[in-house]
């Protein structure tokens, strides 16, 4: 495969470098932010995990299995969506773009891009999961022989430095990921993402919509429970990674749609009266106590366009799926 966009421009990318050129300091410096945030998120009053941390090798699996389940709409509807998306982008888009998809995962939502949009010229996927994202990136490559494509392993909540180019950059940011941050996370997270991109830049983002709650609540709570799994195994990383011992049958998956913050919550809720060693610390739980894992924001187009303005973008484009059941936005860089 030819990782060209990465490879001619590696020393000019400064995130992370991809796997297999990341040295052993690095690696325990992950670690290290994921023990520090761990032992924080347990040891606060009202306890919590960051979702990010979800995604270890059997996190993206069980991930994978939710976007291919009857009640999780969010993946398939987007899916749908993009091929008209395509369409209208083929029009918009009048010089050619370098791509660039913030939390990549298994590059799937890239390929209807790639089929109907010619100004496509690369494409830079970045995840935290990088060996995963290699193989990945290898297989587009085969599909798409014609467009540089290139994996990054790092968190894109980064500031990342991309090459100068006289071609514009257009983030990509599909499957609401952005849902996953709180609106002054988003906020941050789009001014952000608006400096790596530069001033010429688009950005093209997939929003889930506010929607009745039942719907929300059943694409939360499937009926085969891999949305509970891939809650729990956050326990299991951190008993792999730690060295514990937390027995996961003492919690139990929670999500609910929260209407006055306009989130679905997800949460491990302790069955019983238990405690367990962390890093030689006790971390205690009462009967019914809950270790908050995650924030999933369901947006109106309006609240969102709001959002992105007052990140320093402006809405030139939208899209809204069947049923109003997902969005997307098209984005411009806007004069500040
Ligand atoms: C990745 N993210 C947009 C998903 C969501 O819907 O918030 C993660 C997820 N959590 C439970 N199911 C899916």
């Amino acid at each position: 495969m030819t990782l060209a966009f990465a490879q001619e421009h590696k020393e000019e990318i400064s995130n992370k470098p991809c796997l297999n050129q990341r040295d052993n300091s690095e690696i325990k410096h992950a670690q290290q932010g994921f023990y520090y945030d761990v032992m924080n998120g347990l040891q606060s009053p009202k306890k919590s995990l960051e979702a990010k941390y979800f995604y270890d090798e059997t996190g993206s699996r069980y991930f994978d299995e939710i976007c291919q389940l009857e009640e999780y709409y969010p993946y398939k509807t987007e899916l749908r969506l993009l091929p008209k998306v395509a369409h209208d982008l083929n029009q918009i888009l009048k010089q050619r773009v370098h791509v660039v998809e913030f939390g990549a995962g298994s590059v799937h939502k890239i390929r209807p891009l790639m089929d109907g949009v010619s100004a496509i010229e690369s494409f830079l996927a970045i995840d935290i999961c990088g060996e995963h994202l290699e193989a990945c990136c290898m297989q587009l490559q085969s599909e798409f022989p014609n467009i540089k494509i290139s994996a990054l392993e790092g968190d894109f909540n980064e500031p990342l430095t991309l090459p100068e180019s006289n071609q514009a950059y257009m983030g990509f940011f599909p499957g609401s990921t952005i849902g996953n941050l709180t609106p002054d996370q988003a906020q941050a997270f789009l001014r952000s993402a608006k400096t790596t991109l530069g001033s010429k830049a688009w950005f093209l983002i997939g929003v889930d919509t506010k929607k009745s709650p039942e719907t929300l609540h059943q694409a939360y709570n499937d009926d085969k429970g891999i949305t509970a799994k891939f809650n729990l195994n956050i326990l299991q990383r951190i008993n792999h990674e730690f060295n514990a011992d937390i027995d996961l049958d003492k919690f139990e998956h929670y999500a609910y749609y929260n209407t006055g913050e306009g989130r679905i919550e997800m949460h491990l809720v302790s069955k019983e009266k238990q405690s367990f060693e962390l890093e030689g610390e006790t971390i205690s739980f009462k009967v019914g106590e809950s270790i908050h894992t995650e924030n999933s924001y369901k947006y109106h187009p309006d609240e969102f366009k709001a959002l992105a303005a007052k990140s320093g973008w402006h809405c030139t484009h939208s899209w809204l799926a069947e049923k109003n059941m997902f969005s997307m936005f098209l984005l411009r860089a806007g004069l500040e």
